[in-house]
């Protein structure tokens, strides 16, 4: 269940992979809404984007306190460059839905989540700053996380496939 220095356990790999797939949903999503909008395609994925935002940030939270018991405990990592690049993969998947939940906050409007109410919403003036704070930076931070996504299953790929590099796969796909 546990990491071990050779290699990730269970309880990571099923985040890592789980989480792996529903981002791909949640981009896809964003693609129909930003590609298709007013379309039927958009009308299919875009219904889902707000609560599976939401358990991306509950399952975000619990893979970083996972990962902090774990800290010492885990494959090393292979250099500077791939610690810092999954520091920025958990601060976007983070900050990216708690900048929509702000700005759906400030809108005043209720909010539930599969029927779990998450916001009651209020009367009178919508907060303008917690507004812009989202227009200006969730979907932008979104797209960022794709690109640093990319970027992120390329130098997988280019680990494997150089001779001089280490194979990190294994420690996160073997069994
Ligand atoms: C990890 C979680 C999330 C990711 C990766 C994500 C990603 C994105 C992206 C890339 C866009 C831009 C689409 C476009 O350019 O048209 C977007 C838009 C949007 N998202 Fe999210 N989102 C997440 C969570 C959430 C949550 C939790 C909410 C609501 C509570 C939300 C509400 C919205 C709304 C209303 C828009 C359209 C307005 C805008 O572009 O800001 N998202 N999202
Ligand atoms: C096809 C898609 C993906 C592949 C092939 C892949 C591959 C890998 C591999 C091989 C590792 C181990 C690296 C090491 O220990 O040095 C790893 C770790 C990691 N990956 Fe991915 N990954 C994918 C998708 C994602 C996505 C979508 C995220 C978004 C958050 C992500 C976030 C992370 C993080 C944060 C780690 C560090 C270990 C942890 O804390 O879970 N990966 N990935």
């Amino acid at each position: 269940m546990k990491d071990t220095t050779a290699a990730y356990g269970t309880i990571t790999k099923v985040l890592h992979w789980g989480m792996a797939l529903l981002l791909l949903w949640q981009f896809l999503s964003a693609g129909a809404r930003y590609f298709f909008e007013d379309t039927a395609i958009e009308a299919f994925f875009w219904p889902s984007h707000k609560p599976l935002g939401v358990v991306l940030l509950v399952l975000i939270v619990l893979r970083l306190v996972w990962a902090l018991m774990n800290r010492n405990n885990r494959p090393p990592s292979v250099g500077m460059a791939a610690k810092l690049g999954h520091l920025s993969l958990y601060a976007l998947v983070l900050l990216t839905p708690i900048v929509a939940l702000i700005r759906q906050y400030g809108s005043g409007r209720s909010f539930e989540v599969f029927g779990i109410p998450v916001f009651s919403g209020f009367e009178g003036e919508r907060i303008e700053w917690m507004m812009d704070l989202g227009g200006n930076f969730h979907g932008e931070m979104g797209w960022v996380l794709l690109l640093f996504v990319t970027g992120h299953i390329f130098m997988a790929y280019h680990h494997r496939k150089n001779p001089n590099k280490t194979d990190v796969l294994p420690r996160m796909w073997k069994k």
